[in-house]
């Protein structure tokens, strides 16, 4: 159903009677509208189109936008014509075939002219965004719509891409090791995947004021966050209460661009002080990989170049370990596993963050921080930056790199960074 679509659709229902059904709906979205208008101005949605507008007009936007709603999340039955769309229709096409320059559009996989009709799960997702959306223009509408095909269609490309390659693994009992990067948040019924270097600082803070045990994000420090959070890893639940909130909670999960995510954990632990990375990698992969390196630099372990630092990450006998900084996705949250039913994005991180937040029904007054913790004076990872750092390499070190991050790229639709990888 394209949005034009929906536009018809929902102009047809502002001149429908109401329904018993719509009845107990309508109320519903207008007790959600009186106690959420606070909410609707704090939240700042981050979207240009969520402007505020004056008083009456918005109040006659509420409530097309109250029957936006209704149609939106009432159940109906595709039509024949959607039917045969939706079965004619090839799933996915397969992303990062084409070559394409390292861009981080934001809408770069939006479904808009996806004709998938609604799920019972992403209108669940819209209801409770919707509603919270609902003391706002109709505009608000149409972004939590797109938002959720766009969350409709992540989830869509992941499970095609795991019945793919890993078949059946999420039917097998869950391990170990597959669960013990997942955080808990009980009251909000969230389960969260830690990604390093795709927002997960701030996503701890957002947890311990979720769970309590924190007012506000703004007076965490990073290693309180880290360190002190106190919140629950799903790793520490029984077998029944994994599957439980496997099968029952959100399941969100955060990722970045693969190769700008390995710059910014290279420029994170190799470029300034760091007192664990520099003397257990850095030296190692000094001694390993630099020809007549000083016995300064074997000492202390600072200065890996991003070169080396990449011989390390594509040597099967690594002189050390794998690290969670560096780790593709693809194995440190079990994807396939864990079928994730929210999957944000680092390239739009507030904005997924915000609509994630309205959708489990979070406090008004909590939206995503920005603080960035590490070097706080560094300029962020930018996909230029991470061009620069590339460049440092030859084409076939960046296919390998690729390589390693192949399913990465696969499961979340980032288009191949460079134009000669294959
Ligand atoms: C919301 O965003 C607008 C600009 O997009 C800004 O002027 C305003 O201060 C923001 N409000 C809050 C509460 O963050
Ligand atoms: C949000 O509201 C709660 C109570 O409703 C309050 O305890 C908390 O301090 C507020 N947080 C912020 C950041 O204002
Ligand atoms: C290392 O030192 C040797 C002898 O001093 C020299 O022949 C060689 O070129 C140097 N190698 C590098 C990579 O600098
Ligand atoms: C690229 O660098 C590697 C060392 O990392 C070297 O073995 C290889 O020959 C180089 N390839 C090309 C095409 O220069």
């Amino acid at each position: 159903m394209s949005l034009l679509g929906v536009r018809r659709r929902l102009l047809c229902a502002a001149v429908k009677p109401p329904c018993s059904l719509c009845c107990s709906l309508w109320f519903l979205l207008l007790l959600g509208a009186g106690s959420l208008l606070l909410l609707a101005r704090l939240q700042n949605l981050t979207e240009p189109v969520l402007q505020w507008r004056p008083a009456l007009a918005a109040r006659r936007q509420h409530q097309l936008a109250a029957k936006c709603v209704q149609v939106l999340v009432a159940p109906r039955r595709p039509s024949q014509k959607e039917a045969d769309d939706a079965a004619g229709r090839r799933p996915v096409s397969p992303p990062a075939l084409r070559p394409q320059p390292l861009s981080s559009s934001l809408f770069s996989d939006s479904p808009l002219g996806s004709k998938q009709p609604l799920t019972k799960r992403r209108r669940k997702l819209l209801l409770k965004s919707s509603v919270a959306a609902s003391s706002s223009p109709t505009g608000q509408v149409e972004v939590a719509l797109q938002l959720s095909r766009m969350q409709e269609s992540r989830h869509r490309l992941l499970t095609d891409i795991c019945a793919q390659y890993q078949p059946g693994v999420d039917r097998r009992p869950p391990s170990q090791r597959q669960v013990s990067r997942v955080y808990v948040e009980e009251r909000s019924r969230l389960l969260y995947c830690e990604v390093p270097k795709a927002g997960c600082s701030n996503w701890k803070r957002v947890l311990m004021v979720l769970s309590g045990s924190a007012a506000s994000t703004r007076d965490i420090p990073h290693d309180a966050a880290h360190y002190e959070n106190r919140l629950p890893r799903l790793s520490g639940y029984s077998r029944a209460g994994v599957t439980e909130r496997l099968r029952s909670y959100t399941k969100a999960l955060f990722v970045r661009e693969p190769f700008e995510r390995l710059v910014s954990a290279f420029r994170d632990k190799f470029e300034s002080p760091n007192s664990y990375y520099h003397p257990v990698f850095g030296r190692a992969i000094i001694s390993r990989y630099r020809a007549n390196a000083t016995h300064a630099a074997l000492r202390s372990g600072a200065g890996v170049t991003f070169r080396e630092f990449v011989q390390y990450l594509l040597d099967v006998r690594r002189p050390v370990g794998m690290d969670i900084h560096w780790e593709p996705v693809s194995q440190l949250c079990s994807p396939c596993f864990l079928q994730f039913t929210f999957i944000g994005k680092f390239e739009s991180l507030e904005r997924d963050a915000n609509f994630l937040l309205r959708s489990i029904g979070a406090p008004a007054n909590l939206t995503f921080p920005d603080f960035k913790d590490r070097n706080p004076l560094a300029e962020r990872t930018s996909s230029s930056i991470t061009q620069k750092y590339f460049s440092q390499l030859n084409a076939t070190e960046r296919q390998k790199v690729f390589d390693f991050y192949y399913m990465d790229y696969l499961m979340f639709g980032y288009p191949k960074p460079f134009s000669d990888l294959h």
